[in-house]
C-alpha cells in the first residue's frame, strides 16, 4: 500500500455558503493544503439528489468554486474541480452500488433525516448518495477526509466499502481505509436562533445564519439579534452546556479569536451577552466580509471560474482514470 497521504473533501453546491460551512469545513481545507496533497471537489452530483433548478445549480457550482478561492484555496496547490466533469466518479459509484449493502444504507441517519416521513418519495439517488461519496474518496485512494461530525457515518461506510472490495476481489490494502480529519472541535456551528439546531441554509429565517456574502451591517445585525438569555455568561462549561445558544456564541468566538472554549469562557465569565456579541461581531466582520467581497468579485468573471474548474478537472481525471483502470481490472471488466 502506498503510504502517501492524500486529502479529499467535497462541498455541495446548494447555494449560500454560511459560517457553519466555513468554520466546519472550508477553513480547514486551506490549512491542509500547505502540508498535504489535497483534492477539493464541488459535488454537483450529490446536490441533484434533491431537485435543483438548472440555472441556479450552474450558478451555485461557480459560487462554491468562488468561495473556495475567496477563502484561500489555491488551484496551484490543491486540485479544485467539480465532480460531474470527471465521469469516473459515477462509474465507480455504480461499482460500489454493487459492493455496498442495502442493510448498510438503511442505517444512514442522514437519509432518514433528509427523506423525512415519506421515504417512498425520496429519490433513489438520495438513498445511494453515500456510495457516491465513497467513490469520490476512494477514486483517488484518499487517506484523510476533513468532514463535519454529520458526515462521520458516511465515512465509516466508505471504510466498510473499501474493506469489502479489498476482500471480495482479493486485493488486500488496494483501497486505503480513509480516516476522518476533524481538526478542531468546531465541527458544529449552530443556528443563531436555536442553539440545538445546526446552522443551515434551509432554515427559514436568514437571522439564523451568517452567510459568507453578508455585508458588514448584516453580520453585526444578526449577531446582535442572536438568541441569548438575560443572565450573565456562566463561568464554567457545565452550566454553559445547559445554554445551547450561549455555548454556540462562545464556540464561534473561541474559533474566530483563535483560542479555545476554556480560555474564551475565562474571558467572558460574568459578562453580559452584549459584550461578547460586540467583540464577536467585530471579529466576524474582519474575517468574513473580505471573503464575501471576494466571492462577489470572482462571480463577475464566470469565464475565469469555469477555466479554473476545467484545469482542475483535467488534473483530477489523470489520477482518476489511472485508478479506475486498475479498479475495473480487479472487478473483471474488460
Ligand atoms: N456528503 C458531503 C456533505 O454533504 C459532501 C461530500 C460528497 C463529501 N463527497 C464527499 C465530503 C467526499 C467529503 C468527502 O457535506
Amino acid at each position: 500500500m502506498s503510504s502517501k497521504k492524500l486529502v479529499f473533501s467535497g462541498v455541495q453546491p446548494t447555494g449560500n455558503l454560511h459560517l457553519g460551512n466555513y468554520l466546519g469545513a472550508i477553513k480547514n481545507f486551506v490549512s491542509l493544503q500547505n502540508d498535504m496533497n489535497c483534492v477539493y471537489c464541488v459535488v454537483d452530483l450529490h446536490a441533484i439528489t434533491t431537485f435543483q433548478n438548472p440555472d441556479e445549480l450552474k450558478n451555485n457550482i461557480l459560487e462554491t468554486t468562488a468561495s473556495f478561492l475567496a477563502t484561500g484555496l489555491d488551484p496551484n496547490k490543491s486540485i479544485i474541480f467539480n465532480q460531474s466533469s470527471v465521469s469516473a466518479h459515477s462509474e465507480l459509484a455504480w461499482i460500489f452500488n454493487c459492493v455496498s449493502k442495502v442493510g448498510w444504507l438503511n442505517r444512514m441517519t442522514q437519509f432518514k433525516d433528509k427523506a423525512g416521513s415519506d421515504k417512498e418519495k425520496a429519490s433513489v439517488g438520495l438513498y445511494i448518495y453515500p456510495n457516491l461519496m465513497a467513490a469520490d474518496i476512494l477514486l483517488y485512494k484518499a487517506t484523510h477526509v476533513p468532514v463535519g461530525a454529520d458526515q462521520k457515518q458516511h465515512l465509516e461506510l466508505t471504510r466498510d466499502i473499501a474493506q469489502k472490495f479489498n476482500k471480495d476481489f482479493n486485493c488486500k490494502d488496494f483501497f486505503p481505509l480513509p480516516e476522518p480529519l476533524i481538526l478542531k472541535n468546531i465541527s458544529r456551528v449552530m443556528s443563531l436562533r436555536d442553539g440545538t439546531k445546526k446552522m443551515s441554509k434551509s432554515e427559514e429565517s436568514d437571522y439564523s445564519r451568517i452567510n459568507l456574502k453578508d455585508s458588514s451591517d448584516e453580520i453585526v445585525k444578526k449577531i446582535k439579534k442572536a438568541k441569548s438569555d438575560s443572565e450573565p455568561i456562566p463561568d464554567n462549561i457545565k452550566s454553559l452546556e445547559k445554554k445551547p445558544e450561549a455555548l454556540n456564541l462562545l464556540t464561534i468566538y473561541s474559533e474566530v479569536s483563535k483560542t479555545n472554549l476554556e480560555k474564551a469562557l475565562i474571558e467572558m465569565a460574568g459578562k453580559e451577552y452584549s459584550y461578547i456579541k460586540g467583540k464577536l461581531a467585530d471579529l466576524l466582520v474582519a474575517e468574513i466580509s473580505p471573503i464575501g467581497k471576494e466571492i462577489v468579485k470572482l462571480m463577475n468573471d464566470k469565464t475565469h471560474l469555469t477555466k479554473i474548474l476545467k484545469k482542475g478537472s483535467e488534473k483530477a481525471s489523470i489520477k482518476a482514470e489511472e485508478n479506475l483502470k486498475n479498479i475495473r481490472e480487479k472487478v473483471g471488466l474488460i
